[in-house]
């Protein structure tokens, strides 16, 4: 499996990759000021609000804040995968992307082509089989399947004859790359063919190739697992492939997908007419699905089994939905009776059932609310605050500023009976020392960590102001502020200085596909003043911040001794002084 690409390398790649040049090429730019322009090609709009800032290395929008790198860029408006518009990138540069720990081959390279086409190779030698074993074309028939339905998911078998891929794949038979490609697993004696004797489900790519297999047993063997996966190659990685997604997207024209659990599930839904149905591999839904699930729809249908079990898998799967279930986008929960499969549900009641009952499903919020306070009694305070403490950390996963997060906010609330502001704002555990911030003061100070922030995103470099001691305040400290932003703040120096990223683009990198980034992106995107001294900005709130920390630990004494039983002269004096000094803070 080929590792990650190095931080260092995409940074490297942004410095080298001129920004304008490769946005002018699908979107006419006109030189303004230092800057690019052009009406924005992600929304409709008259007048240009769309930039482009070669020293950052970035655009953005305006209109409708879509901003990144040149590899964001591209990753929207070529869609592309991350790892195809790095590729496309270096390709230009002349570079060969390089992974992290070594790995396997990557997209592009002749390994890797050599390993799709064995697959397909393969695919096509199972599937001819069908012709000369009349027991497996039987089952296919057996479980419903048309041949129609059977040639659209290229169903196969692969025979029991060991030595039957030395046939398939005559002088071309390469052990290494068929060990590679998971179509041969290593013995005792030797390489054998991993699938003997099953039927065969393709498991296909984005474009529809054949990178993978599953193998199911046909009735009446016994002893082994009931389904055989190949195992993860250079071109298969289980955790991001979901099977009948190119399947699906080939019938186009769905409002929504629903995710069930089996191969046969998917192919049996299809053939009776439900053709918006894909599967996990066997595995539980991981977020990676959940993101290209929700790149290809805005509403997701989770198809689980009627028991407790179902139950169980449904909450993982929301659980790994959360952070990228942002507004607008649809998440619901269809339970089947017990005993039924989608298969199973399908061949008595029929597709349009399934497709009503889907109708049926219950959305996200509802969901939660029923998984997690099954058994409770609300109306003990313990049981509420039971139901609070499972279900905040849960929402706090959705993504920050979303309608939805406030609204399952003000549920909970409701639920439990408190105001949706102290669930919020109270602290995970209780904290010694009770610092009710203004609530609107409050804004002047996390302002402070914004213009860091925004300083840092700018220049990046600024960072080593914190390296080389031109200020007192370095991250550790940074993270013990009690203010909100706080943490990224100090998260944010780290990254830099770990990483050294050369641009605002490079520093975006770093963070895709966190909360985190669009946080930034949202932030580079309010409007600043041109000419801005962004050094001098940065050391003045880093400044301000150190004097909030030394405040906050002249508060959380003065908290102490004045909680004292029997305070002395002594402590008095004390008090005295932590005060006077508190407030010289607070004027200067
Ligand atoms: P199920 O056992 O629910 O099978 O496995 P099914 O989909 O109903 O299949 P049929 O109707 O008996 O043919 C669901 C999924 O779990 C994985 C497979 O991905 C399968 O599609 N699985 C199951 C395995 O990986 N190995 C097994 O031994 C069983
Ligand atoms: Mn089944």
């Amino acid at each position: 499996m080929p590792g990650r690409i190095p931080a260092a390398f995409i940074d490297g790649l942004l410095a080298r990759v001129d920004i304008v040049e490769v946005i002018n090429r699908y979107v006419p730019l006109q030189r303004r000021g230092r800057e690019h322009v052009a009406c924005c090609p992600f929304h409709d709009e008259k007048t240009p609000s769309f930039k482009v800032n070669a020293d950052k290395q970035f655009y953005h929008c305006f209109g409708c804040g879509a901003g990144g790198s040149v590899i964001q860029f591209l990753m929207e408006h070529q869609r592309l995968q991350f790892v195809e518009a790095v590729e496309m990138l270096a390709e230009q540069c002349g570079l060969e992307v390089p992974r992290e720990g070594g790995g396997g081959p990557s997209r592009g390279t002749a390994r890797f082509k050599k390993l799709l086409e064995a697959l397909d190779l393969a695919a096509r030698y199972y599937r001819a089989q069908l012709g000369d074993h009349i027991e497996a074309a039987n089952y296919f028939r057996s479980r419903g399947l048309s041949p129609e339905t059977q040639a659209a998911f290229g169903l196969g078998y692969a025979p029991p004859a060991s030595g039957h891929l030395k046939k398939c794949f005559g002088a071309g038979y390469d052990e290494a790359l068929l060990l590679e490609a998971g179509l041969l697993s290593r013995g005792e004696h030797g390489p054998y063919e991993r699938f003997r004797d099953r039927a065969m489900f393709p498991i296909r790519d984005g474009r529809g190739r054949s990178v993978a297999f599953g193998g199911r047993l046909l009735p009446g063997r016994e002893g082994a697992a009931k389904y055989l996966n190949s195992s993860e190659s250079p071109v298969f990685r289980k955790r991001e492939t979901l099977y009948g997604l190119y399947e699906l997207k080939q019938a186009r024209g769905f409002d929504r997908i629903v995710v069930v659990e089996g191969y046969m599930d998917v192919v049996s839904l299809a053939q009776h007419g439900v053709r918006n149905a894909v599967a996990t591999l066997g595995t539980a839904t991981t977020r990676a699905q959940v993101q290209a699930l929700f790149r290809v729809t805005p509403h997701i249908v989770f198809c689980f089994d009627g028991d407790r079990a179902g139950g169980e898998a449904a909450a993982r799967a929301a659980e790994q939905a959360l952070p990228v279930f942002s507004d607008g986008r649809e998440m619901t929960f269809m339970f089947l009776p017990e005993g039924h499969d989608p298969d199973s549900f399908v061949r008595d009641n029929g597709g349009d059932a399934f497709t009503e009952a889907g109708g049926d499903a219950l959305p996200l919020a509802a969901f939660l609310f029923r998984h997690h306070a099954a058994g409770l009694d609300l109306s003990d305070p313990a049981a509420a605050a039971a139901l609070v403490s499972r279900l905040k950390p849960l929402i706090e996963q959705l993504p920050r500023g979303g309608v939805f997060r406030d609204l399952m906010f003000g549920q909970l609330a409701d639920k439990v009976g408190v105001s949706a502001d102290s669930l919020k704002t109270a602290p995970p555990q209780a904290r010694p020392p009770a610092r009710r911030a203004a609530p609107r003061g409050g804004g002047v100070r996390y302002s402070r960590i914004r213009i860091a922030v925004r300083s840092l995103l700018e220049q990046p470099q600024l960072a080593e102001a914190c390296e080389w001691g031109e200020l007192a305040l370095d991250a550790g400290d940074i993270r013990r502020l009690d203010e909100r932003g706080a943490r990224l703040l100090a998260d944010l120096v780290e990254k830099i200085r770990q990483h050294k990223p050369a641009t605002t683009a490079g520093v975006l990198e770093l963070y895709r596909d966190t909360d985190e980034e669009q946080a930034f992106r949202r932030l580079l995107a309010e409007p600043a003043a041109a000419e801005v001294d962004r050094k001098s900005e940065f050391l003045g709130a880093m400044n301000r911040l150190e004097r909030d920390l030394e405040a906050q630990g002249l508060k959380r004494e003065i908290a102490e001794l004045a909680a004292k039983n029997a305070p002395d002269e002594r402590d008095r004096r004390q008090l005295g002084q932590l005060q006077t000094r508190l407030l010289a803070l607070k004027k200067a």
